[in-house]
């Protein structure tokens, strides 16, 4: 029998994506460019229903980032048409490292000792590519120099562009199932109702762990050259990804891409832990 993509999942990840972009833009407006960790601290307590709405972008981030990593391992699965036609594929190997880099950008753009650290290493990072190192880091980061313009600037076009990819195929359709969404939004409501999202106030600490996402990059930073650690080892994950839809490296694409999910599972546990 052949495995389909769940359209209920799908419908999910739409909704978690409208609704961190809906949260998004309602906070861009008490969030302050130019003092960045000082408003994040006002719309947690100063702000009416602020914290609400921190917490809400923060848990919809989260909920589209792990749908949408079971959208694309579904995707690998069905032997249906995500597979066979190039654009809808392209568009799905591109939104993964897109959707991380935006969600990454929002933990620098808060501005707090994770935000920094992240930004800082991220920046170094990048310039350590050879030839377009000082382009993407001038796209990205250059926040030693221009602290969160740039970051905060990519978040938002990012987001756009994401929203264009998805809405090519998936915001065409007549009827807008509501269940995802109220399952979505409860869910996300839920625990932006219960749950605090931190933040990392200036002082002398000892260990900053970035994002959850990151820490496997910042684990195997430990271990290995910045090159192959910062830059090499989370570009081969979405590479092998995109290489699954040609025939003649499916194999060992899959095969790639299935050692690299448990080495940078393992990394990202193990830091996490630690
Ligand atoms: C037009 C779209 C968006 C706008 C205008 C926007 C705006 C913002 C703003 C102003 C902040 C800083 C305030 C804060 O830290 O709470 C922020 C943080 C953040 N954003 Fe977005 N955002 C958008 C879309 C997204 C998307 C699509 C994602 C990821 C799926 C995302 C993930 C995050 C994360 C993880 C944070 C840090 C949250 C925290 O810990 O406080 N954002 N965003």
């Amino acid at each position: 029998m052949k495995y389909r993509v769940n359209p209920f999942l799908s419908w999910a990840l739409s909704s978690a994506f409208l609704l961190a972009v809906i949260s998004g833009i309602l906070l861009a407006y008490p969030f302050h460019e130019k003092a960045p960790f000082v408003s994040t601290v006002g719309i947690d307590t100063v702000v009416p229903y602020g914290w609400f709405l921190r917490r809400l972008h923060y848990f919809s981030s989260w909920a589209t980032l792990i749908l949408l990593l079971w959208h694309a391992g579904e995707a690998l699965w069905a032997r249906a048409e995500e597979r066979r036609r190039p654009l809808p594929w392209l568009a799905l190997s591109l939104s993964l490292p897109l959707i991380f880099l935006a969600a990454f950008t929002g933990y620098v753009i808060r501005w707090d000792e994770t935000g920094k650290l992240a930004g800082f290493i991220a920046e170094s990072l990048s310039l350590k590519l050879p030839v377009i190192g000082p382009y993407l880091n001038a796209l990205l980061f250059t926040v030693r120099e221009g602290g969160i313009h740039r970051p905060y600037l990519f978040h938002f076009w990012a987001s756009l562009v994401l929203l264009g990819l998805y809405g090519i195929w998936h915001f065409r359709a007549r009827r807008w199932p509501a269940e995802p969404f109220l399952l979505v939004f409860a869910v996300c409501g839920a625990l932006a109702l219960f749950l605090p999202v931190g933040l990392h106030a200036p002082g002398p600490h000892l260990l900053v762990k970035g994002p959850w996402f990151f820490v496997g990059v910042q684990e195997a930073l430990r271990h290995a050259p910045p090159f192959l650690a910062g830059i090499l080892l989370p570009s081969l994950g979405p590479t092998f990804y995109f290489l699954v839809r040609v025939p003649s490296l499916r194999r060992l694409s899959l095969f790639g891409l299935i050692l690299w999910s448990a080495g940078y599972g393992m990394l990202t546990l193990w830091g996490l832990l630690r």
